[in-house]
């Protein structure tokens, strides 16, 4: 048995193991135009389309593990963030926003990984959970606060709704209670490891996604 992962914490694991991912998704091409504000409202619309895809999976894959031993834990109904893309989209779109909504093929891709593990691996769904809400409410507030500036949503209004988590008063008391349930995950050293896997592997479809967007909105030197 590996002693490291017995005394490690899952919460520390799984953070320090994706840190390198983190880093790359943070510093892709895509993030940081956006993030420097070199991109137009275009860009961001179609991103946020993009997270659409992905928080339907995310979601409607959460009915189901309600009751789930291992995932069921971590379905909370203040974290939802399709009602708020919604919002947002309606905002950015208009009134047809639904019309010709199509996801890239990495966005595609990444939806159906997610599908998949909540059809198939709740321990797998964990790791795209975690991913993808934790990292919401952390990176996330420096992106509402450069997409407020850089494209003049109102503050914590329509366009950045996705962000604003309102019925999480305290997010860092929240993360707190986040790791909590991490590292009382109901899986053994093993799944654990394979949860840690799939984390990488969830960085890594949003790493994609942010490829293809960047090859949709290229700089013009
Ligand atoms: C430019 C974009 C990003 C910025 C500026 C950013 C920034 C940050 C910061 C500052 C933290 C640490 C917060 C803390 O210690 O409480 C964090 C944590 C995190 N981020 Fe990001 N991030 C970005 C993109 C992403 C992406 C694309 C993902 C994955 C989809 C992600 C997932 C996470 C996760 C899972 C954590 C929690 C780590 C942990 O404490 O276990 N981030 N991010």
């Amino acid at each position: 048995m590996d002693a490291t992962a017995t005394v490690t914490p899952f919460s520390t694991l799984i953070r320090i193991a994706s840190h390198e991912q983190h880093t790359e998704a943070e510093t892709s091409t895509f993030m940081s135009d956006l993030l420097g504000g070199r991109l137009g409202v275009d860009a961001y619309t179609r991103y946020t389309e993009q997270l659409w895809f992905v928080y339907r999976a995310l979601e409607e894959g959460a009915q189901t593990l309600r009751d789930d031993p291992v995932a069921g834990p971590f379905i909370q109904p203040e974290l939802m963030r399709s009602a708020e893309l919604e919002r947002d989209l309606l905002h950015l779109r208009g009134p047809g926003w639904r019309e010709g909504l199509e996801p890239l093929p990495a966005t595609a891709a990444y939806a159906a990984r997610v599908a998949e593990c909540a059809r198939t691996w709740p321990a797998g769904y964990v790791a795209h959970h975690y991913t993808r809400y934790l990292g919401d409410l952390s990176g996330g507030q420096i992106i509402r606060d450069k997409a407020e500036k850089t494209w003049g949503f109102e503050r914590k209004g329509d366009g950045v709704r996705f962000y604003v988590f309102e019925e999480i008063a305290n997010p860092a008391a929240f993360k707190r209670g986040y790791r909590e349930l991490l590292d009382a995950v109901n899986a053994d050293d093993l799944e654990k490891q394979r949860i840690v896997e799939e984390c990488k592997r969830a960085f890594a479809l949003n790493t994609a996604v942010f490829r293809e967007l960047g090859e949709v909105f290229p700089l013009s030197a």
